[in-house]
């Protein structure tokens, strides 16, 4: 089933997570930690997730100079995570030695997969040119990093869903685009600049689409999940 949709648990405490993820009862969901929560609660809330049956992208996007970036991957691939990622801006070595990493420290077990962020959903055109100081066009510096990440060995890049079909083009078959910056139609887009409905992200070849305040902040949570799949399953 294409695409899937990942939960953004951005909430300040394990208490407020899990209470939210109560309200979805059974249903296996594909959640995002990130680094409000993970830094909020450590390790033992990926625990606590997983015991409900959900899997987790921990999405702490790492990025510093290879030998560092490595051991912390090593000692993250113990925490049974089915995706993770670091800046495709630290650069072919910084993520060959992340992947090493995560390998060595998976040892026999399965690795979880490794994607790159190319640039932030929040970073438009104007921005990366006058304060990255990155000069050409958004679109052409994203597939050149997600080629960078591609020839790394890692699995995909984190993109907005604009950018998934260029992305595409440009990189193997199984190479994944997970793309946040998605929006129920009439969502504020909040600090989001490159914005999509699911049905739209879907159309534009996303594999995974990272939601977050379209369900989290939504009256009824779960009615507004049921929505996104609703789109992605009959558009
Ligand atoms: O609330 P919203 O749907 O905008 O949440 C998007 C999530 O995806 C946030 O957790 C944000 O940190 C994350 N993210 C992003 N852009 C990236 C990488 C991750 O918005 N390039």
């Amino acid at each position: 089933m294409k695409p899937e949709i990942m939960i953004a648990l951005d909430f300040p405490t394990g208490e407020d997570a899990l209470r939210f993820l109560d309200r979805f009862g059974d249903e296996p969901l594909y959640v995002k930690v990130g680094m409000e929560l993970f830094y909020s609660e450590g390790p033992a809330i990926l625990e606590e997730i997983k015991k409900r049956g959900h899997r987790i992208f921990l999405d702490l996007k790492l990025h510093d100079i290879p030998n560092t970036v490595k051991s912390a991957m090593r000692v993250l691939a113990r925490a049974g995570v089915s995706m993770t990622n670091v800046h495709a801006a630290g650069g072919r070595k910084m993520m060959e030695a992340a992947l090493e990493g995560l390998q060595e420290g998976c040892g026999e077990g399965e690795r979880p997969k490794l994607i790159a962020v190319t640039q932030l959903t929040s970073t438009d055109e104007a921005m990366m040119h006058d304060e990255l100081l990155i000069e050409g066009a958004l679109e052409d510096v994203v597939a050149g990093y997600a080629r960078n990440a591609m020839e790394a060995g890692l699995d995909g890049v984190v993109c907005s869903a604009w950018e998934a079909e260029r992305i595409h083009s440009v990189t193997s078959g199984s190479f994944l685009t997970v793309t946040p910056g998605i929006r129920l139609a009439g969502d504020a887009k909040g600090d989001q600049s490159r914005v999509a409905t699911p049905a739209r992200a879907k159309a534009m070849g996303s594999d995974y689409l990272v939601i977050g305040r379209s369900i989290t902040k939504a009256e009824d949570p779960v009615a507004a999940y049921q929505r996104c799949k609703e789109e992605i399953t009959h558009e």
